[in-house]
């Protein structure tokens, strides 16, 4: 069943939103009317984006290639939304980078990757935006993941990274509760083309994978993980703050 949202004149921005799970929440909100800034640092992915979306949608697509790891770039892409569309009603923390290997071997450079392209554009991002979501009403979806939640060994950098950005979203749904605005993070599993790079490479590890999720499948970056973007976005989920939802077929029961 698919639910009809209608975001004609709204305006989003997108991290990340040239590729994976940041491409198919664009696609899913511009196919509801809504003009969208996607944001990422591959230029060639972000024609490519921009070229397709145009196509589904009545609202405006707009790209920007930027290093979200620089707090002066933050200020251009919130400029960029409001400037563009004249408002900013949702900002979407997608992309993250990271690289994995057992605790002890982590340096404080891969501390940094995770930290400096999840957590502090989080942060800033949210701080820059705040007088526009104000204005709108708007509202944050920020991501979480399974291995930050579980503790998935390999995973310290971007586990704790991933942490950070749950904690700093929960004080900011509480603080901005007055104001109306709303935080919330999504906790997904999706085969994006990394996952699906693997899937031909290790076959095996891929298939123990999938059977390990209750719903023995991965989300698909639009109908599953774009689809939550767009409830936690909407009117449909005016009281719900501060919550993480597991979009991951059942993998991880929060307490
Ligand atoms: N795919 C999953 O199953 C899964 C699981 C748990 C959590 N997550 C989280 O979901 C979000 C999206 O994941 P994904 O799998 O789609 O990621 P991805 O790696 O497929 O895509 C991330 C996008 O971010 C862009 N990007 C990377 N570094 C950037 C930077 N410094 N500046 C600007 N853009 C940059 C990339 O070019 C890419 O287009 C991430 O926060 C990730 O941690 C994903």
């Amino acid at each position: 069943m698919e639910i009809q949202y209608d975001f004609s004149d709204k305006s989003v921005i997108i991290t990340g939103g040239a590729g994976g799970i940041g491409y198919g929440m664009a696609t899913a909100f511009i196919k509801a009317g809504a003009n969208v800034l996607i944001v990422d640092i591959n230029e060639d992915a972000l024609n490519k984006a921009q070229t397709a979306l145009q196509t589904l949608g009545s609202g405006k697509v707009l790209t920007l290639k930027t290093d979200i790891a620089s707090k002066e770039n933050d200020q251009t892409i919130i400029e960029t939304a409001v400037k563009e569309f004249g408002r900013l009603d949702v900002l979407i923390n997608n992309a993250h980078a990271s690289h994995q290997k057992p605790f002890v071997q982590l340096t404080d450079e891969d501390l940094e990757l995770s930290l400096s392209t999840g957590f502090y554009p989080t942060w800033h991002l949210m701080q820059l935006a705040y007088p526009a979501l104000k204005k709108s009403q708007g509202s944050v979806i920020n991501f979480a993941s399974g291995a930050g939640i579980n503790g998935q060994p390999t995973q310290a950098a971007y586990a704790a990274a991933k942490e950070a950005i749950r904690g700093l979203s929960r004080v900011a749904a509480n603080e901005w509760a007055a104001d109306n605005i709303r935080v919330n993070l999504i906790s997904p599993i999706a085969e994006t083309a990394g996952v699906k790079a693997w899937k031909q490479a290790a076959p095996d590890q891929y298939t123990a994978m999938v059977n390990k999720i209750p719903l023995h499948r991965l989300g698909d970056p639009e109908q599953d993980i774009g689809a939550v973007a767009l409830f936690l976005a909407s009117d449909a989920s005016s009281y719900i703050t501060g919550q993480t939802l597991m979009v991951d077929g059942g993998d991880i029961k929060l307490r």
